[in-house]
């Protein structure tokens, strides 16, 4: 028992999505090719207010689905994770698509919370019917390497994005 459940962000949990959000200016542009975004929150660099962001989320119904990971013994969101039920959802360049987008706030890491995470995100990803996964993330992010390392990741390549200049490793995981 891990104590992690996934839950889908609504107006009750505003504010500690909120709070979520603070904990992240400093390291943001050290993991995306886009600064504002905090992974498995995307899109809400582009709102002010969260119910905003809300709204958006629920308008991407079927599409894109996002979570909360919420710690159960505090009801504490420790991680956000964003499933993109299809590739074209993600980056422009379907070289650079991901299906999942993942973090866990700065104060909560190092405790196997993005291992854990990632494997409630697969079991989202298989009921929603898919068969393969594709992650994606940096080639210095250590921890995300590890992370899907752990969860059963299999690399596939190296690639490197000329408009960002970025090294960009490429995994898949099976369902
Ligand atoms: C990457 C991230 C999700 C890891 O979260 P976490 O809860 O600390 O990770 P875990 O505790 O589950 O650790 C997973 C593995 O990575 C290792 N790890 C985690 N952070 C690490 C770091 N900074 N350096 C080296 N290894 C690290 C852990 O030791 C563990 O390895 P193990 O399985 O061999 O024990 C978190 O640092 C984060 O949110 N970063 C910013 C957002 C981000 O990078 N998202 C992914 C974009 S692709």
């Amino acid at each position: 028992m891990s104590g992690l459940i996934l839950v889908q962000p609504s107006l009750a949990s505003a504010e500690k999505i909120a709070e979520y959000r603070a904990e992240f200016p400093a390291e943001r542009m050290q993991v995306t090719c886009d600064p504002d975004r905090i992974p498995g929150l995307d899109c809400l660099e582009t709102y002010e207010h969260i119910p905003d962001w809300l709204r958006f989320c629920e308008s991407m119904k079927g599409k894109i689905s996002w979570y909360m990971t919420v710690r159960e013994s505090d009801g504490k969101i420790v991680g956000f994770l964003c499933l993109r039920h299809q590739l074209e959802y993600d980056d422009d360049d379907p070289e650079f698509c991901s299906h999942i987008g993942y973090s866990i706030r700065p104060s909560e890491r190092g405790k196997g919370y993005a291992k854990e995470q990632l494997r409630l995100g697969l079991e989202k990803a298989k009921a929603a019917g898919l068969k393969k996964v594709r992650l994606i993330c940096r080639d210095v992010n250590i921890g995300s390497i590890k992370t899907i390392l752990a969860i059963g990741g299999v690399y596939i390549d190296t690639i490197h994005g000329e408009e960002s200049g970025l090294n960009v490793n490429r995994y898949d995981i099976f369902l």
